[in-house]
């Protein structure tokens, strides 16, 4: 299939960053930029930056960097600012989250120095573990979106700045279901003016975000804009949108592991994935309303990649736990165990231990990178609403309501690259490759 391509528009000018949550993923994303920008290290684990795209047949050899396929902002035009209940700048943020050497932080000290939070719309009621002075006051919550919207407009002429992104990288919120109130953007609003207690701070972003015409990701599992009343004005205001959670350590691994053992109709009786980490989102996590919202996020992904409705003899019957432990002394390090219980030939069992020692902010630093030039790329493209082809880079991706979401990794990987050559008119790759036999 080959689509006649999308007019887009150039990247001209600097494209703001806003953040809402400072801390450990924050940090390491910012100083990363910094010290890519300056030739002190490379963007290892970002497509944008270092994946390849094949265009046309095998034989054609044309295999450009993904950079110089489609038009993306350039690191340097990048401007960062976000909102924090800590009044840390990112120097001290990246010191306290300990992922970083002190080492590099001190190389690019003045640019982190000059980055500090804005007040953050907060309300402990929704991150219990948590709690700060550096936050908003408001009469109500449509006031915090107010505020929100002004410090972005601050952000956006004290830097001349020409289009601007928000990716959440702030704490997991208590776990929230879809309620009436977030059904419709009139109904949204009647909340927020009366400080509907559905309406978590992360949705005040999100609404303040897309009301202002800014793409959003959601990097954690919160409800926040996956809700009728927010996709809908995503819609109305040509707003590219995606979330929720960054797929990074256990969950990459096991939608890496799981459509592997699916290919081969290896059969499964059980997987326990348990952790131990020891940062503030280890922390927040240790609440059970906040843990509760990761542990959705984290179980949905086996069931839909295994289809147990589909292959009942393999998969009907499995049990899949999930456990989190704050284990203060390996900090940002978490080790993430996955024993797996499978079975194969007339039903003989087998197991699988992954013992995966991973940097959770290492891992999901490039994946902000990502998203907020693939956005921006979106945007100005003329996309709106839900992006689904940004799958690749979440634990529950949003998607239509009447379609499952798509977990395997890599037909995540198939589905972005393809709409990159969609956008740009080049023919769609769908690996059948008969032509090469004709
Ligand atoms: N690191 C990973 O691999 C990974 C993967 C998937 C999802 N996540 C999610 O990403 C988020 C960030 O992770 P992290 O390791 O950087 O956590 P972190 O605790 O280091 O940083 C989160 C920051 O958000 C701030 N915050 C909380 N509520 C806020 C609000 N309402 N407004 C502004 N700031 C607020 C906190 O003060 C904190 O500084 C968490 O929700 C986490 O669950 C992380």
């Amino acid at each position: 299939m080959i689509s006649k391509g999308m007019k887009i528009s150039p990247s001209n000018g600097k494209l703001g960053v806003v953040i809402p949550g400072m801390g450990a993923i924050t940090s390491t994303f910012i100083a990363g930029v910094e010290a890519i920008k300056k030739g002190l290290a490379k963007p290892i684990g970002s497509l944008t930056q270092m994946g390849t795209i094949r265009l046309g047949k095998r034989t054609d050899n044309r295999v450009p960097a993904i950079k110089d396929f489609v038009p993306l902002a350039s690191l340097d035009d990048l401007v960062f600012g976000g909102w924090d209940i800590f009044s840390d700048n990112i120097y001290q943020a990246g010191i306290k989250a300990g992922v970083l050497e002190p080492t590099l932080l001190d190389k690019i000290r003045p640019q982190l120095e000059a980055i500090s939070p804005w007040t953050a719309a907060f309300d402990r009621a929704y991150v219990k573990r948590l709690d700060g002075t550096h936050v908003k006051k408001a009469a109500n919550k449509m006031e915090l979106a107010e505020q929100i919207q002004d410090d972005i407009t601050i952000f956006q002429k004290r830097n001349n700045l020409t289009r601007t992104v928000m990716v959440w990288c702030a704490s997991t919120e208590i776990f929230l279901k879809q309620e009436a109130v977030h059904a419709t953007i009139e109904s949204f609003e009647q909340g927020l003016l009366k400080n509907d207690p559905a309406i978590a701070p992360s949705m005040i972003y999100a609404y303040a975000a897309i009301k202002a015409g800014i793409p959003y990701a959601n990097g954690a599992p919160n409800l926040t804009a996956d809700i009728p009343a927010l996709t809908q004005l995503a819609k109305d205001r040509g707003v590219p949108i995606c979330g929720k959670d960054f797929k990074t350590g256990q969950t990459m691994m096991k939608t890496i592991l799981a459509p592997g053992l699916k290919s081969r109709l290896i059969g499964l009786n059980g997987w326990f994935s348990t952790n131990i980490l020891g940062n503030r989102d280890g922390e927040v996590l240790d609440d059970p309303d906040s843990f509760k919202t990761k542990e959705e996020s984290k179980l949905s992904v086996l069931e839909h990649i295994l289809q147990p409705q589909v292959y009942p003899d393999l998969y009907s019957n499995y049990t899949h736990k999930v456990r989190i432990n704050y284990y203060p002394p390996r900090g940002d390090n978490k080790e993430g165990w996955d024993n797996i219980d499978i079975f194969g030939w007339l039903g003989y069992p087998m197991q699988i231990k992954v013992d995966f020692l991973c940097r959770d902010s290492i891992l999901a630093a490039p994946l902000v990178l990502d998203l907020v030039l693939l956005l921006d790329l979106a945007q100005r493209c003329g996309m709106a609403g839900i992006q689904e082809w940004l799958s690749f880079y979440f634990k529950s991706p949003m998607c239509a309501p009447e379609l499952y979401p798509e977990h395997d990794l890599f037909i995540q990987l198939m589905k972005l690259k393809n709409t990159l050559r969609y956008l740009k008119g080049e023919e769609l790759i769908t690996h059948l490759g008969l032509e090469y036999y004709d």
